[in-house]
């Protein structure tokens, strides 16, 4: 069943950004003091701009132990180098939360990718409650690539939607970055993916998504929640030729 998602357009990121902090304040609140919210968080300039709006506004009275924090793709490089999207959350986002250490899942870039796709499909496993099988995120957020990728999953490796496993090691079709990311059943069974996506340079990737109806051409397009909801935060920009 195709899923008709809720978009939502803002007019300028910071009304976006206003909109998801208040939101993801509500589910962390919703949170039972004994329980945790799982969210894996994406890279790239939309969510960056959204992680440093979220660390500078009142933290204080949030509850941000009750997070766990992973990561829906990363690229395989140290932590500390610029292109890490850990060293981005971090500097953007983590440093002005309280979350334990322990709570915090980064995916490994150091390491062999082959393996660390194993290893983090584990940590995954390990911690993630299982609905019907596989592991459920709470909240799996998304930015979107103007060829229409979402994680790491490229429009040349659609397979990735058909494999069984929860992680991949793959290569960015066009620098030749290794790169591990969760694969299309691990995002589909997540409780809420939401796609944090703003700019012109965007518009024309999102009407082929959210105007063409179903398509087999762009990742993006296949992001459908076999349980759960579908959300996708827009600013007028990247939102101009669907309105
Ligand atoms: C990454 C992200 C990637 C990103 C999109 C959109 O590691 O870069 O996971 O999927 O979200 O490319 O990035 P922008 O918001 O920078 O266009």
């Amino acid at each position: 069943m195709i899923l008709q998602p809720d978009i939502k357009i803002f007019d300028t990121s910071d009304d976006l950004a206003v909109f998801f902090n208040a939101w993801l304040l509500k589910k962390i609140k919703e949170t039972p003091l004994n329980s945790f919210l799982s969210l894996a968080l994406s890279g790239g300039s939309t969510p960056k701009r959204i992680y440093r709006h979220i660390a500078n506004s009142d933290t204080k009275n949030t509850d941000w132990e009750k997070l766990k924090i992973f990561w829906s793709d990363e690229r395989c490089v140290p932590p500390d180098n610029l292109e890490s999207n850990f060293k981005m959350a971090q500097q953007e986002l983590l440093h002005a939360l309280n979350i334990p250490e322990e709570n915090i899942f980064r995916i490994f870039g150091e390491a062999d990718p082959y393996f660390e796709a194993i290893r983090y499909s584990r940590i995954i496993e390990t911690n993630i409650p299982v609905h019907k099988g596989i592991p459920r995120f709470d909240i799996i957020l998304l930015g979107l690539g103007e060829d229409g990728h979402i994680a790491s999953i490229f429009p040349d490796n659609m397979s990735l939607f058909n494999v069984p496993t929860y992680c991949e090691a793959v290569t960015h079709p066009q620098s030749g970055q290794k790169r591990i990311t969760f694969t299309g059943k691990l995002i589909n069974a997540a409780k809420n993916i939401i796609f944090l996506v703003t700019g012109k340079n965007k518009a024309g990737i999102v009407s082929k998504i959210l105007q063409a109806g179903f398509s087999t051409h762009f990742p993006a397009s296949l992001i459908n929640p076999v349980e759960g909801e579908l959300l996708w935060l827009l600013d007028s920009e990247a939102a101009e030729l669907i309105r």
